[in-house]
């Protein structure tokens, strides 16, 4: 059976393309020769029709509000999972037996402590400053402590790279948070699970024992799961266009911070908290309402809204759910944020400006009021948010490096800037 096809037509002339199809989800159009054929490019800014590469990690029904890590539903891995096990499935592409995962605990655990240099970075930012500057950099520096792990041709120094990246990135995490509020870092504790872990370097002081809280360590270490990995979008894209020139994987992470920085991406969390405490009571909820709507307001409704989900996020319903658990355990009876959202949510999925453009709360709009409970100020939101997507982006890399037909990154453009022209003497410029 011949390989399917589709016609393009271009002036008199058309041309066959092959396509492709996947195990799930929209098939492709294989545009690979269209230029060389015609002469002309694809345009999509945005990426909005375009697949960039093929991957087997994860995958997004956003009609349907479906997530896939393995072909694994999310709403089961974060029921039933811990976070490590979710690392373990993205990497190696399989639930881990009990021996393989203490083995993988064991593994990620011992690489838990940075190279005490590291401290030093630290010194030389401002208290002050956003903890996510503080990541890229610290990220960033990690490929000049590591050359051990850097050649990317070997599969055995991919690997321990990775386990680098997912163990050391909580602990540089913990410290960019410990140092802007002026207190001591606190070294990693190999007896304690990886999320317990890193409560305890963010919040534990010398002067006093440390209880890690086992609900909220598991409400976060359930965080960390919704937002370990989610297919090619902005961050995990910018990481595979770096990884694919060669560069230092460590460098490639550091560069995946920097673009989940953005409000429009990761750092909707922070926005979101900071928009509902600006809209500080429900009567005020119609205002913002409008101003979302209104065509000549920049002003958009942190947390609502995804490039790919048309339906409700689903990990934003298991975000809710864990908020109200988390607020229980802390005794927090009535959240006047919580209130907030709860009510901006009901409204807007009930306004036909929010219905026709299947506008849906996202992952980010509930995680700010859980994190603020637990007392992660929100500067630090996006960098929990890094401290997950760390493993979904270095599986993602890890695929692109061993994907054979993998070739460095390089889009086209239509350019619509000056023809050629002569230079003129500044004499005769007017
Ligand atoms: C994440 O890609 C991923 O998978 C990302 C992520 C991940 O796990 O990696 O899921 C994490 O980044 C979640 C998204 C977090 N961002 C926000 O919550 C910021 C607020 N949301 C929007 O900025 C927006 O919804 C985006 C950026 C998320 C998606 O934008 P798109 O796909 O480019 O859609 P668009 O901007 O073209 O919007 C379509 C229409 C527009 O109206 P029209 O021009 O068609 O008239 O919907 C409107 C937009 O104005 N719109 C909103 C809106 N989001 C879109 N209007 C009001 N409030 C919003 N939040």
């Amino acid at each position: 059976m011949s390989a399917p096809v589709t016609s393009v037509k271009f002036g008199d002339n058309s041309l066959d393309l092959p396509v492709k199809s996947g195990s799930v989800g929209p098939s492709v159009i294989d545009i690979g020769k269209l230029y060389a054929q015609s002469g002309m490019f694809t345009y999509d800014p945005g990426f909005t029709s375009t697949a960039a590469c093929e991957s087997k990690i994860t995958y997004i029904d956003g009609d349907e509000g479906i997530l896939l890590y393995r072909g694994f539903p999310i709403e089961q891995l974060a029921e039933h999972g811990d976070f490590l096990e979710t690392c373990y499935l993205l990497l190696y592409g399989e639930l881990p037996t009990a021996a393989q995962k203490a083995d993988f605990d064991y593994r990620v655990t011992r690489h838990t402590m940075v190279h005490d240099q590291m401290q030093r970075f630290f010194q030389g930012f401002r208290r002050d400053a956003h903890p996510m500057a503080v990541m890229v950099a610290a990220v960033g520096a990690l490929s000049a402590f590591y050359h051990d792990s850097t050649d990317i041709t070997d599969e055995t120094q991919r690997m321990v790279a990775s386990m680098r990246m997912i163990a050391k990135v909580p602990t540089l995490a913990a410290m960019a948070f410990k140092y802007s509020i002026g207190q001591p870092f606190v070294y990693p504790l190999n007896s304690l699970d990886y999320t317990s872990n890193f409560l305890r370097m963010c919040f534990a002081v010398p002067a006093e024992e440390y209880q890690v809280n086992k609900v909220l360590s598991r409400a976060l270490d359930r965080i960390f799961i919704l937002h370990a990995d989610h297919e090619q979008n902005a961050s995990t894209s910018t990481v595979r266009l770096a990884g694919s020139s060669g560069a230092n994987p460590f460098a490639c992470i550091a560069a995946g911070i920097a673009c989940l920085w953005g409000p429009a991406h990761g750092g909707a969390n922070e926005a979101a908290l900071k928009m509902l405490e600006e809209i500080g009571h429900v009567e005020n909820i119609p205002k913002y309402i409008a101003k979302a709507k209104d065509k000549n307001d920049p002003f958009r409704l942190m947390g609502f809204g995804h490039r790919v989900y048309k339906n409700y996020d689903p990990r934003a319903k298991i975000m809710q759910k864990t908020t109200h658990e988390v607020l229980a355990e802390l005794g927090v009876k009535d959240d006047p944020l919580l209130d907030i959202a709860i009510e901006l949510e009901r409204i807007a999925l009930h306004d036909e400006y929010f219905i026709e453009k299947k506008l849906y709360p996202n992952v980010d709009f509930y995680s700010g009021i859980t994190l603020k409970a637990m007392g992660f100020p929100t500067t630090m939101f996006t960098v929990l948010f890094a401290l997950a997507r760390t493993v979904g982006w270095i599986a993602q890399w890890k695929e692109m490096i061993e994907d054979p037909s993998q070739k460095i990154g390089r889009p086209r453009q239509l350019y619509t800037g000056s023809a050629r022209r002569e230079y003129s003497p500044m004499a005769q410029r007017r």
